[in-house]
């Protein structure tokens, strides 16, 4: 076998991924058909072409605004969980961001009820498990943000079907010109609730903005966090309490455009700082990605063996909000299909 089917075959765990951004390009088309959204063109991914985040969210928001219903949400999830299964996806914590769809009069009952059933019909067929986190649209401000989370809260006393797979809030979209700590507030809500935290930090802005994410939000993860090595004393920080980092290398070159090339990434100086970087790969379907091209060509344009792959894999288990004897069989899993493979390559390792 060689390795990059290896690697496509590997069981993985992903952190960091817009349910949004894995919307299959059919499937855009017809939602937009049903939903009378204008798209200009009959392949999507003749728009997708991306010069920085601002640019690239106006696509994004584009995609997202093809779903009008539950039953679109449920569509949506299940592909979603189906897809990353063809490539050894078998475990995610998933992002949906509903702020524009909430604007526009969208119940969140129904958005989460609609996602947790697409992945519940998903896990039946393929096995992979899927949880959800809400993320807060910083483009819609503060009080939407807060709005959100109390939502989620009644939600979740309520036992509102789905409530349950939502794990967590996160804080994602545009990033240059916005005050992360404006969200305190309803960080602070979903910590008071148990719901886990984490953020979109230093994509495209410096090590300040993941401080604030840690020290204002809470947050126990840093979404991203491109920035880190920017600032020693932020590195210490972040490596001296394993707090992970949901890193994206191939989304930062394509949609940030932060990095010229994949190669002049800082990942592989980042893990050798003692990062607990995880690999991600943000908005698969509008990025022409998938979980395992993400690893493939991290392992080039770096220069890792396989056994660096299978570290980068195991690190993703131990990211996770999973508890500790999920963690402890998922790592067992992932270490006993990795030695399989590793026999079975060629050459051998
Ligand atoms: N929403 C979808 N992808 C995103 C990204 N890379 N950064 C911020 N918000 C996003
Ligand atoms: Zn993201």
């Amino acid at each position: 076998m060689d390795v990059v089917t290896a690697l496509d075959r590997l069981p993985k765990v992903e952190l960091h991924c817009h349910v949004e951004g894995t919307m299959r390009p059919g499937t855009v088309v017809e939602l937009a058909g049903k939903n009378g959204v204008e798209l200009r063109t009959s392949d999507p991914t003749e728009l997708y072409r991306y010069s920085n985040l601002d640019t690239f969210l106006e696509i994004f928001w584009l995609v997202q605004s093809t779903l009008g219903s539950r039953e679109d949400w449920a569509r949506l999830a299940y592909e979603s969980i189906v897809d990353g299964a063809a490539h050894g996806l078998v475990y995610r914590e998933t992002f949906f961001t509903p702020a524009r769809h909430l604007d526009a009069g969208q119940d969140l009952a129904d958005i989460v009820a609609g996602l947790a059933e697409g992945l519940a019909a998903a896990e039946g067929e393929t096995g992979v498990r899927a949880m959800l986190i809400a993320d807060i649209d910083r483009a819609y401000g503060a009080a939407a943000g807060l709005a959100m989370v109390k939502r989620l809260v009644e939600l979740r006393e309520g036992a509102s079907p789905g409530a349950e797979r939502v794990i967590g809030v996160g804080l994602d979209s545009t990033e240059l010109g916005v005050d992360p700590t404006d969200f305190a507030e309803a960080f602070e809500l979903a910590g008071k609730v148990g719901l886990r935290r984490t953020s979109h930090q230093g994509e495209e802005t410096p090590p300040s903005h993941i401080w604030a994410g840690l020290d204002v939000l809470g947050s126990e993860r840093i979404d991203h966090g491109l920035s880190s090595l920017q600032d020693p004393e932020l590195t210490r920080r972040l490596a001296g309490e394993r707090i992970p980092l949901t890193v994206c290398p191939n989304s930062n070159v394509v949609i940030a455009n932060a990095v010229p090339r994949l190669e002049l990434h800082p990942y592989r100086r980042m893990r050798e700082a003692g990062l607990l970087a995880t690999l991600n790969t943000d908005d698969p379907a509008l990025t022409d990605l998938d979980l395992g091209r993400e690893y493939q060509s991290c392992m080039e344009a770096f220069g890792y063996r396989w056994e660096d792959m299978v570290a980068i894999a195991l690190d993703g288990v131990e990211a996770t909000w999973l508890d500790e004897s999920d963690k402890r069989e998922l790592r067992a899993r992932v270490e006993r299909e990795a030695a399989k493979l590793a026999a079975e390559l060629d050459p051998p390792r």
